[in-house]
């Protein structure tokens, strides 16, 4: 019997429903190649799930989700996301950054300076400003608002380590984003460090998250894995979307200590080109590669990304990435259409 994966898909609105519906179609495709199988269950969440059940993330969408072998998540606009996250406990947000040679043309950074540009950040996502204490009050001066940054020792060990092993797997180069200069109780230097005493072949380089904002497009090549908390990876991670070509190019994992993961790509529901039929599906296929290779087939995962950048060698790409005369800016499905050729023509 060939393994049947279960997977959750919560395609939320926006473009979300036309890039989960375009990715089961190619993952299916190369399950039937790979000799595994696809067992997805649909799953509301965001406002689509609160219009129909009052709750952003209903308790039957959990069910689901618990059930399955990993869950493949669209976009949503607000609501069920972080549960989601929280409730996983999702501590490790991987978002990796690899420009592909055929669309250097669409980066706003020159082209010698994209040349072999393979970045890691790891973003912490269960914790920090997103979680903690926060609210609306009155004093004397009047109203306000506050969100707190509040991050346990542990929490930063944690995703630390797992930062320092993936950059030993890489090139063996952790930069650690902080700002210790206006945010001296959150020593994310210091308690990397400690970690990294089991690390001795991996050098770690704490940087000023300002500093690391520049230098990441003065220098991107440089850079290998970049740990960061929540709000500061969220931040960088959409700057490797510019660095790469178009936001609309990432992927993301999102893991817990067992290696259950939420896959997503990185940009939002993109309300204005939603239901046009054009939305660039390639940021949900890398965090369906990012799913196989979670569970060990990595060779259905290498073998989507070549087919994918055979296809962006013939010019053949989505609207999101029009820059120069020569590109081809197929609709959704012509993209997908092709990539199910090619799939079968390098098998
Ligand atoms: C992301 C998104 C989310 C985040 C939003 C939708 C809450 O921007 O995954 O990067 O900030 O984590
Ligand atoms: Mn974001």
């Amino acid at each position: 019997m060939a393994k049947t994966y279960r997977v959750a898909a919560l395609p939320g609105e926006g473009i979300g429903p036309e890039v989960v519906e375009a990715t089961l179609e190619i993952l299916h495709g190369l399950a039937g190649m790979h000799g595994f199988a696809i067992a997805p269950q649909f799953a509301l969440i965001g406002p689509p799930a609160f219009a129909a059940t009052g709750h952003y993330l209903p308790d039957e969408t959990l069910a689901i989700c618990e059930q399955s072998d990993g869950i493949l998540f669209g976009a949503v606009s607000k609501g069920g996301l972080l549960e989601l996250r929280k409730h996983f406990d999702l501590f490790i947000n991987l978002r990796p950054v690899r420009p592909s040679r055929h669309l250097y043309h669409t980066s706003p950074l020159r082209p010698e300076l994209l040349e072999g540009v393979d970045l890691l950040f790891v973003r912490e996502l269960a914790s920090g400003i997103y979680f903690g204490a926060s609210g609306r009050s009155t004093d004397a001066q009047g109203d306000y608002g506050f969100h707190t940054m509040q991050y346990h020792d542990w929490e930063v060990r944690r995703i630390a380590r797992v930062a320092l092993e993936l950059a030993q797997k890489r090139r063996g180069k952790l930069t650690v984003a902080h700002k210790e200069n206006a945010l001296p109780h959150l020593p994310w230097t210091a308690l990397t460090q400690e970690v990294a005493q089991d690390f001795p072949d991996v050098i770690v380089e704490p940087m000023l998250v300002d500093n690391l904002a520049m230098q990441l497009v003065m220098r991107p090549q440089e850079f290998d894995v970049v740990l960061a908390g929540n709000l500061f990876g969220d931040i960088l991670s959409d700057l490797g979307g510019a660095i790469a070509g178009s936001i609309g190019m990432l992927g993301s994992a999102s893991l817990n200590a067992k290696g259950f993961g939420l896959y997503e790509p990185i940009h939002g529901t993109a309300p204005d080109i939603a239901g046009k039929g054009i939305a660039n599906p390639m940021g949900t296929l890398a965090s369906a590669a990012l799913m196989l290779e979670q569970w060990g087939e990595i060779v259905a995962a290498q073998h989507l990304q070549s087919a994918q950048e055979q296809l962006l060698a013939e010019g053949y790409r989505t609207a999101d990435l029009a820059s120069q005369g020569g590109d081809r800016y197929p609709s959704t499905r012509e993209f997908i259409d092709r990539l199910v050729q090619k799939i079968e023509a390098v098998r």
